[in-house]
């Protein structure tokens, strides 16, 4: 089908469409009522029904006659309820509070290029609806996200995917600070060059709509200090160790040089709660066992045997208190390296920045306000699993704990410190660190 530039027509890619669908799910595996308020060539139906739920009700909106005849017939053949209408979305006020989850890839158009009566009554609804005063210059899909907050059901998810306008114009700022208001970010993805023959970049935004606005003083305060920021301003992250090959440098018992070998962590399996116990030993380069000649000799010998070579067996033990295994099969977590120990690749292994006590960050990135916000930006394998890439999981935006006040922050680490030493099971410490944050940050 041909696109129409004046309705601001480009289609999301099926790969992405699905990826933001099954996120919105993760965030919102209830959701019976979705809309689509701007649904082009059913886009979002088809990613929608590729996840095989049932008892959705499905309400999409296109101005364009073609899209809106399409996306019927679709969306009729894949039988999803519901409804498509032929209709301006933006001048519908009969949906406020109804949706559980919104979806949209929303229409790119220049405030110039609005009809001038039009974009009054666009603005005059929101304004009031959100007691905010809305940029005159902001494009229509900025609208669109302002509309989608106002039509969502307390705690109900926004997913939208947008140029990256929003980030670098004015206007855009604007509306994401109304946006904060009404919702929580929960995350942001920049997509590159998402959109076919369009060279511009573009951003995937989730937000759950907060119970109750959030007042004036506290949004001037989030603006001043930011309530959300990437984990790598909060911690310092770095894969853990690498061998070239495992089997030369694991300790087995019977070893002539077993004693110089050290603590290592390689899989989950061995875990008092969610505190990590040695699950092997490993050789490793240290100052007592670089002195011995004998040992250097047998350990080159061993490296021979796999083809390894001598340069490669100063193994760099990666050290932190607290582990992230970046394949999530059911729940993810953080574990706590109580013996600071070396622990393997199959983690990323940090520690926080700026003096922040380790327990408490690993308290607080146990609770679901964090976690959520790894398994939104973590990228499906297939069959269940996900996967975080380390640059992914640093650029995950979290609750800013340095909001904390020192008296909060000691009172945490004491209850972490008990956890810890209890070797609380990790369901026990999520229930409780959410409603640390649910009470502290006044997050859901
Ligand atoms: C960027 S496209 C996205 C289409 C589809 N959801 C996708 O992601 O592939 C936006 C769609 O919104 C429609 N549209 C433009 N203005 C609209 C309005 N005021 N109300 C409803 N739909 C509108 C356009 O016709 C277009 O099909």
């Amino acid at each position: 089908m041909e696109l129409d530039e004046t309705l601001g027509q480009v289609w999301t890619p099926d790969d992405i469409a699905n990826e933001m669908v099954r996120e919105a799910f993760v965030l919102s595996p209830n959701a019976k009522k979705i809309l689509d308020p701007a649904c082009g060539p059913a886009t979002f139906s088809k990613a929608i029904n590729q996840l095989n739920f049932k008892e959705i009700e499905l309400i999409c909106y296109d101005v364009d006659p073609r899209m809106y005849n399409f996306t019927s017939h679709v969306n009729q053949k894949l039988e999803l309820r519901g409804e498509t209408r032929n209709q301006d979305y933006l001048l519908d006020s009969s949906l406020e509070s109804n949706f559980d989850l919104v979806i949209m890839n929303p229409p790119y158009i220049r405030h110039e290029r609005i009809q001038r009566e039009i974009k009054e009554n666009y603005h005059q609804y929101l304004s009031t609806k959100l007691g905010a005063s809305i940029d005159k210059k902001s494009n229509l899909f900025a609208l669109f996200l302002l509309k989608g907050i106002l039509d969502l059901a307390p705690n109900g998810i926004l997913c939208a995917i947008v140029f990256d306008a929003v980030q670098n114009s004015a206007y855009g700022k604007k509306t994401l600070s109304i946006l904060n208001k009404y919702a929580e970010l929960i995350s942001t993805k920049t997509v590159i060059a998402p959109f076919k023959n369009v060279l511009i970049d573009a951003q995937i935004l989730l937000y759950r709509k907060r119970e109750k606005q959030i007042s004036s003083v506290i949004e001037h305060n989030v603006s001043k200090s930011n309530l959300f920021i990437p984990l790598e301003e909060l911690l310092k992250s770095r894969r853990g160790t690498a061998l070239p090959k495992r089997a030369p440098f694991l300790a087995n018992i019977g070893d002539k040089y077993y004693s110089y070998s050290s603590p290592f962590f390689i899989k989950q399996s061995r875990l008092d709660g969610l505190v990590i116990k040695p699950d092997q030993r490993i050789y490793l380069n240290n100052s007592e066992s670089e002195r011995v000649a004998d040992y250097q000799e047998w350990m080159k010998e061993r490296l021979e045997k796999y083809n390894i070579s001598e340069n490669k067996k100063n193994v760099n033990p990666i050290k932190g208190g607290i582990a992230f295994n970046y394949y999530i099969r059911n729940a993810p977590r953080h574990l706590w390296n109580k013996d600071n120990i070396a622990l393997s690749d199959n983690f990323y292994v940090s520690d926080p920045k700026n003096d922040f006590p380790a327990e408490v960050a690993w308290l607080l990135l146990n609770s679901d306000q964090y976690l959520n916000r790894f398994i939104a930006s973590a990228r499906n394998q297939g069959n269940g699993l996900l996967k975080l890439q380390l640059y992914e999981y640093k650029n995950v935006l979290l609750p800013n704990w340095n909001l904390l006040s020192p008296v909060e922050i000691a009172e945490l680490s004491h209850l972490s410190k008990s956890l810890i030493q209890s070797g609380a099971q990790p369901k026990k410490v999520q229930e409780i660190a959410t409603n640390v944050v649910k009470k502290l940050m006044d997050l859901q």
